[in-house]
Formats: C-alpha cells, sequence, structure tokens
C-alpha cells in the first residue's frame, strides 16, 4: 500500500487547511494511505519510508520558509535514497503575484534534485496547488484534485 507524506508549516493555518484537503484527495484513491505532518515534527525516516513527498510552505519573499528549507537542507543526508519517489508542492501567499509559483519551484527544485518524479497539473493550478490567504472552496477543490492526481500516480507507479 503507497504511503504520502503531507508535511507543512504554517503560522496562522492557511497552509495547514491546504494539507487537510491534499490529504483528504489522496485518501479518496484506493490503496493508499496519507499522513499529514508539521514540518517540525517531520523527521528523515518519515521521508524515506514515504512513496510520495508533499510539501507546503506558506509564500515567505517569494520562496519556502526558513523551516521548511531547513528540513530539505537535513534531507541530504539521505541523499540517493528519495530517487524515484513522488514529490509534490503547495503554497499559500498573502497576495496575486506575491510570489506563490516561485515559491513552489523553490521546493519542486530540491524535490528534483533528489530525483523524485513530478506530477504538473494540467487542468488547475500547473505547478501545485496555491491559495491566497485561506483556502476558499475552489482551492479546496483544487487541493482534492491534487491529492488524487498525486495519489493514483502513486498507485500506477508503485503497485
Ligand atoms: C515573513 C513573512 C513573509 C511573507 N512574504 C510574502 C510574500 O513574499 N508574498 C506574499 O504574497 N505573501 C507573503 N506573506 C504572507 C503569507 O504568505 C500569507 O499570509 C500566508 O497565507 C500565510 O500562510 P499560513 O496561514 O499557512 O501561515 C508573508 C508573511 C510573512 C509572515
Amino acid at each position: 500500500m503507497p504511503k504520502a507524506l503531507i508535511s507543512y508549516y504554517s503560522r496562522s493555518g492557511n497552509t495547514k487547511k491546504m494539507a487537510g484537503y491534499i490529504k483528504e484527495g489522496i485518501s479518496s484513491v484506493e490503496k493508499m494511505e496519507a499522513t499529514v505532518k508539521k514540518i517540525s515534527e517531520t523527521t528523515l525516516e518519515d521521508m524515506l519510508n514515504s512513496d510520495v513527498i508533499i510539501i507546503g510552505s506558506p509564500t515567505y519573499f517569494g520562496v519556502m520558509t526558513a523551516e521548511v528549507k531547513e528540513l530539505m537542507d537535513k534531507s541530504v543526508k539521505f541523499f540517493g535514497k528519495l530517487n524515484g519517489k513522488i514529490g509534490g508542492a503547495f503554497t499559500s501567499s498573502g497576495a496575486i503575484g506575491g510570489g506563490n509559483e516561485t515559491t513552489i519551484l523553490s521546493i519542486l527544485q530540491g524535490l528534483l534534485i533528489h530525483g523524485m518524479i513530478i506530477q504538473g497539473v494540467q487542468k488547475g493550478n500547473h505547478y501545485g496547488p496555491v491559495s491566497i490567504g485561506a483556502p476558499d472552496d475552489s482551492v479546496m477543490k483544487e487541493c482534492i484534485n491534487y491529492g488524487k492526481l498525486l495519489g493514483q500516480l502513486a498507485v500506477k507507479t508503485f503497485k
């Protein structure tokens, strides 16, 4: 049974809500198991034991927060061992054009360097879910669909 880890940092709760919706989407895929953890509670072993790693961060100055980058930097310990896993990213920002896409891409860059498989989104937020402030219904749907998409890919890849 493929396992997904959704690890997030959130100060005012917006990114946390998105993490919950993504979990809902993944869990709706048969044979998928999903866990949500705060970045501060995520261990390197959690990453190693997951087939799918999805990282969520608020947009801070157009990139991921320091806490998220810290986990990314620590993950060098397992460089080579995350190769071939599925990765994804999502963010909440204060403004449209406030650097949300660059935040997602900054996370995806790290995951790609680990050799992870990244699924783009054809219909929707192309790089991964984005919320401007608190997630509304359309962001909720975006997150659920993203979870489904990655869950379905995981079932195909790790069957
Ligand atoms: C230190 C700091 C830097 C921020 N930088 C940006 C930014 O560059 N662009 C933007 O649109 N919003 C920025 N914001 C706003 C947050 O991205 C936004 O409030 C987000 O929804 C917070 O997510 P959270 O509720 O998960 O903590 C910043 C907020 C803080 C505290």
